[in-house]
């Protein structure tokens, strides 16, 4: 989990990474992503997107799943899901499910995402 705070410690942004099943290996998602109202459009949201990508990249993780805005996270280098042969457990319009490849990234995990159970009640 990364914060961003500002001046006075208030917690102002918010990126959350969870494992997750991916067929029959593990990849991590990323949700949610949250910044404060006011605090929006001024980038901090793509700063602790990029913090928590870059923890994930140095604890040797190979993909990371995302369900958004593909013009918003095609940014970070996600790509449709089906293009590393990756599914998930939601119907949603085509491209906002999708995947980023990290460095250690061998083509694989592939197959059905199964998200952590508490991910269910929301
Ligand atoms: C989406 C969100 C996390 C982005 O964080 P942010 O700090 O506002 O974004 P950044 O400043 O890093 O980037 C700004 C750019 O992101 C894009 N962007 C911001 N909000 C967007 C949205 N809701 N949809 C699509 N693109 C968005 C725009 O291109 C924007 O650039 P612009 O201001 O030049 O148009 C934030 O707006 C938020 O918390 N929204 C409400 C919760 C939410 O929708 N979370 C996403 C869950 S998948």
């Amino acid at each position: 989990s990364v914060v961003a705070v500002d001046d006075t410690g208030l917690v102002v942004g918010h990126a959350l990474l969870s494992r997750l099943r991916v067929g029959e290996g593990a990849g991590l998602a990323l949700a949610p992503v949250a910044v404060a109202p006011e605090w929006q459009r001024k980038g901090v949201g793509e700063l602790v997107v990029r913090a928590a990508l870059a923890a994930a990249e140095e604890a040797g993780e190979k993909l990371v799943v995302v369900l958004g805005d593909p013009d918003y996270y095609g940014r970070f280098g996600f790509i449709p899901a089906q293009r590393h042969e990756v599914s998930g457990p939601f119907e949603v319009p085509e491209g906002y499910f999708q995947t980023l490849a990290l460095p250690g990234y061998d083509g694989s995990p592939s197959g059905l995402c199964r998200y952590p159970e508490p991910f269910e009640a929301v």
